[in-house]
């Protein structure tokens, strides 16, 4: 199965960790229609770990979803999602245990994927607790792998080992369609920063068919629900946004979207950003450097794009304002190049040229500019 665009949806851990229930699920599916994120693109819908019974059922050894939590079974949360227009994924762990402490499916992967089929599921998060020691990861993501693609279904099969074994040079054999990179992100700003960077130098291991997921967004937590702690600004969203769409991360968003704040919503909406993530020649993102001797925190990526244009993003993750400078010649376009730079805000949408060498920008403290660049005769 090839998956031609970084996957976007919402999955339920960031906000509700364990405490997941059918009504949630539904009021979720309900929100990414109404508050048009499924039109934007967002059409996973994720339950995440903590939705089983904590014991396999003693005969039939298949997982049980928990009939407090879904009084109605999953194959009822599974056509209440569909219904909506909405894909509808499910998680479970390569290890013993999942990292809640819920059955995993070690030993049991081709009969459990036949059980998420026949729930109906289009997308399998797969964690990396509790591994046994008896066998390697890679073994562990190619069982599970092979057994979603015996089923009849189409399944996204999302991996994720923290970014642990090196997890880059073996993931895309084993059939994963995006891999976890880092540990689990949390709503505050070192953190997000500490993610996105760890990933600076790991680009050329995002392709095509299988990406490289930084993890769930934390965008409009604001502090709240379960990966809260102290939460972000809207600026910092910003970045955190903007680093995830110009890295080509997967866009999983984890607030609670059934009561999201408007700047977040419009910030998650945004069609300029989603279409540098989902831009279908799927180029990696590569870093220039910043040509300034006051900013000492900032980074510049640039992402070549399918109409010829490319995205240029500027981020000062310092705690002071800076003047950050692109040279165009580090992307390659020399002075005597003849053409000259049409940009477009991404985020307010504004128009300018660009008739240098070079765009120098005072950034405010952990600020970001991003650009759709296109370049055009002199
Ligand atoms: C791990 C994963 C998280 C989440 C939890 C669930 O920590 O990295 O994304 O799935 O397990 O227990």
């Amino acid at each position: 199965m090839v998956v031609n665009k970084a996957p976007m949806g919402w999955n339920t851990w960031n906000t509700f960790g364990p405490n997941i229930n059918e009504k949630i699920i539904m009021e979720a599916a309900d929100a990414m229609v109404e508050k048009g994120l499924l039109d934007a693109g967002y059409e996973y819908l994720v339950i995440d770990d903590c939705w089983s019974l904590k014991q396999r059922d003693p005969v039939t050894r298949r997982l049980v979803a928990d009939p407090v939590k879904f009084p109605n079974g999953m194959k009822a949360v599974a056509d209440y999602i569909h219904s909506k227009g909405l894909k509808f994924g499910m998680y479970s762990c390569a290890g013993v245990r999942t990292c809640g402490d819920y059955p995993g499916s070690f030993d049991h992967e081709f009969i459990d994927a036949e059980t998420f089929a026949e729930f109906g599921i289009d997308f399998l998060k797969y964690d990396y607790c509790y591994r046994s020691s008896s066998t390697t990861g890679p073994i562990l993501y190619h069982r599970m792998a092979n057994a979603l693609r015996a089923t009849s279904r189409d399944i996204v099969f999302s991996a994720c080992n923290w970014g642990k074994d090196d997890v880059y040079s073996w993931i895309r054999s084993t059939g994963a369609h995006l891999y976890r990179s880092t540990g689990d992100i949390l709503d505050n700003f070192p953190r997000v920063k500490e993610l996105a960077t760890s990933q600076f130098d790991k680009q050329c291991y995002n392709t095509p068919g299988c990406y490289n997921d930084m993890d769930m967004l934390t965008v409009g937590m604001f502090g709240k629900g379960h990966a809260g702690t102290e939460g972000c600004t809207i600026n910092d969203y910003k970045i955190q946004f903007g680093l995830w769409c110009m890295l080509g991360s997967p866009l999983i968003l984890g607030c609670d979207i059934r009561n999201i704040d408007d700047e977040s919503l419009k910030l998650i909406k945004n069609e300029h950003l989603i279409a540098i993530n989902q831009d279908i020649e799927g180029r990696q993102t590569f870093q220039i450097s910043s040509k300034s001797w006051s900013c000492h925190d900032a980074a510049i990526f640039v992402r070549k794009l399918e109409n010829g244009d490319f995205a240029l993003g500027m981020f000062n993750f310092a705690d002071r304002a800076a003047t950050v400078v692109a040279m165009f010649d580090e992307v390659g376009y020399p002075a005597n190049c003849g053409l000259k730079f049409e940009l477009t805000d991404c985020f307010t949408g504004e128009k300018s040229i660009c008739d240098s060498d070079s765009l120098s920008l005072y950034i405010e403290s952990r600020g970001t500019r991003i650009y759709r660049v296109k370049p055009v005769k002199r």
